[in-house]
């Protein structure tokens, strides 16, 4: 069973921005993404840049480092510089604080 961890409450993290947080030695990137609240590495799989302080736009964040982007829903990337996925997350909202758990984000299935 999935453990979550608060992190940050929604009111630190404004739409369009994204926040560094530790969790278990691991940094993670969370995000905003027009309201919707998403957990990916904060490890560019490029050459392992650190992605906070990358554009987020359109759920595609930005590495700073060469403008690879990623989704932060699925954590795929675009461009053959971006083919290996970031790892993504699980978060949870309670009442407005986020959670974060070591375990993958579960995708929405199709359908
Ligand atoms: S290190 Fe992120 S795009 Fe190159």
């Amino acid at each position: 069973m999935s453990q979550f961890h608060h992190v940050l409450n929604v009111d630190q993290l404004p739409a369009g921005k994204t926040r560094a947080v530790t969790l278990e030695g691991l940094s993670i990137l969370v995000c905003n993404s027009g309201g919707e609240f998403f957990a990916v590495e904060n490890r560019c799989t490029h050459q392992g840049a650190e992605l906070e302080g990358g554009r987020l736009r359109n759920n595609m964040i930005a590495c700073p480092e060469h403008g690879v982007l990623f989704d932060v829903r699925s954590g795929c990337g675009k461009g053959p510089l971006g083919r290996v996925p970031l790892r993504t997350f699980a978060l949870q909202v309670v009442d407005g604080r986020i959670e974060v758990s070591l375990e993958p984000a579960l995708e929405a299935s199709p359908g």
